[in-house]
């Protein structure tokens, strides 16, 4: 298992015991998500899905990403949430935050729409296509999700405007089995389409058709990605101790939220890090934050924000653990030359290089932290490949079941996403939703 939590931080704040002492709490949660007998036990496909999915559909998908690749400049990936973060993540993660920008070695430019509700973007990305051959990947699991069905409508129109009858040809659409307006339409049109698993809740379904489509049409291995997540399940799955990296994280997390912290902080010291954060927020807010409880997920990208959010780190009001993400072997380094006047005052790092830098600041600052009364844990992660990532995924994925159950949650629903729906619904004049715009009017 490539993922590794260290402690040593941490320790200073909580002793070992107190972690320890979570043991038969997290064999309780272990089983639990192994067997299904705990609340949100629909929702576990997740836990086998690396060995446990559609080969066939597999195949397909890497077939629609060969074909999007010879026939497409562009993919426009249309989504929101857990249908949305997990591919963004692994292409920042596996290929560059800059995906876009460098060499794509004929692999189309991703642009992803229906995340947001800003026309002004969609008119840019479509300015940014320009006359240049796309496709779709449009991405829901309800099929009616307000953000990407606007989206998807633009597109669409815009794709049948440049292809006409062929159009269709050039949508791929991941949705529910059965159910749902997107799925109605796919059926009715006869796009090419993937599932999203019953049993596999948004913020869960990067490992499945969701995340795998855009990040193989991104050039991103996803059998290698499999491999890595399927050989990390074994892994934790088959530990029941404190030497799973998945039990020690929650145990860490846990004994922080029970002893009073309000916010577990994620800080990443690579750029490439940026939307695994934004997926882990999802993954973490959405499973914990319910029935008034949970810590809530922030994060910080390091050591860009140690020039903004450092201060408060280091001495505002005393609520967070921080988690630091380091990946131990960049794909490359920068060595800093001896400059002849050294005018900069850096000859005092000549021959050192910028990884090396990287790590005294990460070093340094975690003890800066823990003085200033800041519980540290460490992940390590051996390089960006698509194997470590899906390594990545699972340990979070399963540290996330586990924590959740010893906070005697539901981790696998979402029923505070709705609230907004229903307001913004109603204020858009949704049929069905009149009484509570009448009310809201009241309230404006
Ligand atoms: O995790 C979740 O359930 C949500 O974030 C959803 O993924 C998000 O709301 C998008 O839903 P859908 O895929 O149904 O469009």
């Amino acid at each position: 298992m490539s993922v590794s939590v260290n402690l040593s931080n941490f320790y200073p704040f909580y002793a070992q015991e107190k972690m320890d002492a979570l043991a038969g709490e997290l064999a309780g949660a272990h089983d639990a998500l192994l067997e299904g007998t705990r609340a949100g036990n629909d929702f576990l496909g997740w836990v086998k899905l690396p060995v446990d999915y559609d080969k066939d559909e597999f195949e397909r998908i890497l077939a629609a990403a060969a074909k999007i690749k010879e026939d497409s400049d562009v993919l426009v990936v249309i989504g929101i949430g857990g249908s949305y973060l997990g591919a963004r993540a692994g292409i920042e993660f596996c290929v560059s935050p800059n995906f876009n920008m460098i060499d794509r070695k004929g692999y189309p430019q991703v642009f992803f729409l229906g995340n947001h509700i800003s026309g002004e973007t969609v008119n840019e990305v479509i300015s940014l296509i320009g006359d240049r051959d796309f496709s779709i990947n449009v991405i829901s699991k309800s099929g009616t999700t307000t953000e990407p069905a606007i989206a998807f409508r633009v597109m669409k129109d815009l794709l049948i405007k440049k292809y006409g009858d062929k159009a269709n040809d050039r949508i791929y659409a991941t949705t529910d089995r059965a159910r749902g307006a997107l799925k109605s339409q796919a059926t009715a049109c006869g796009y090419e389409s993937f599932i999203v698993p019953d049993n596999v809740g948004g913020r869960f379904s990067v490992l499945s058709a969701v995340g795998l489509l855009p990040l193989a049409a991104a050039g991103v291995d996803i059998k290698a990605m499999m491999q890595g997540a399927a050989d990390a399940m074994e892994a934790i799955t088959a530990d029941k101790s404190m030497s799973n990296p998945a039990w020690a994280y929650a145990a860490a997390r846990s004994v922080a939220y029970r002893e009073g912290k309000a916010v577990e902080i994620l800080g990443c010291y690579e750029p490439r890090f940026h939307t695994v954060s934004e997926w882990w927020k999802q993954l973490y807010g959405e499973s914990e934050g319910k029935d008034l409880k949970g810590l809530m997920p922030a994060s910080l990208d390091l050591t860009t924000d140690l020039h903004s959010m450092g201060q408060f780190v280091q001495d505002g009001t005393r609520i967070m653990i921080e988690t630091i993400m380091t990946i131990e072997k960049p794909t490359s380094t920068v060595v800093i030359e001896k400059a002849e006047d050294d005018g900069d005052g850096l000859n005092y790092l000549a021959g050192a290089t910028m990884d090396y830098v990287n790590k005294q600041a990460q070093a340094g600052t975690a003890l800066a932290h823990v003085d200033g009364g800041v519980p540290n844990i460490k992940l390590s992660i051996p390089d960006s490949s698509a194997y470590s990532f899906g390594q990545m995924v699972y340990f979070f994925e399963f540290a996330v079941g586990l924590s959740g159950y010893l906070l005697d949650i539901n981790p696998f629903n979402q029923p505070g996403v709705e609230a907004y729906k229903k307001n913004m619904f109603a204020l858009l004049g949704k049929p069905g939703y009149e009484e509570l715009r009448a009310e809201l009017m009241k309230k404006m």
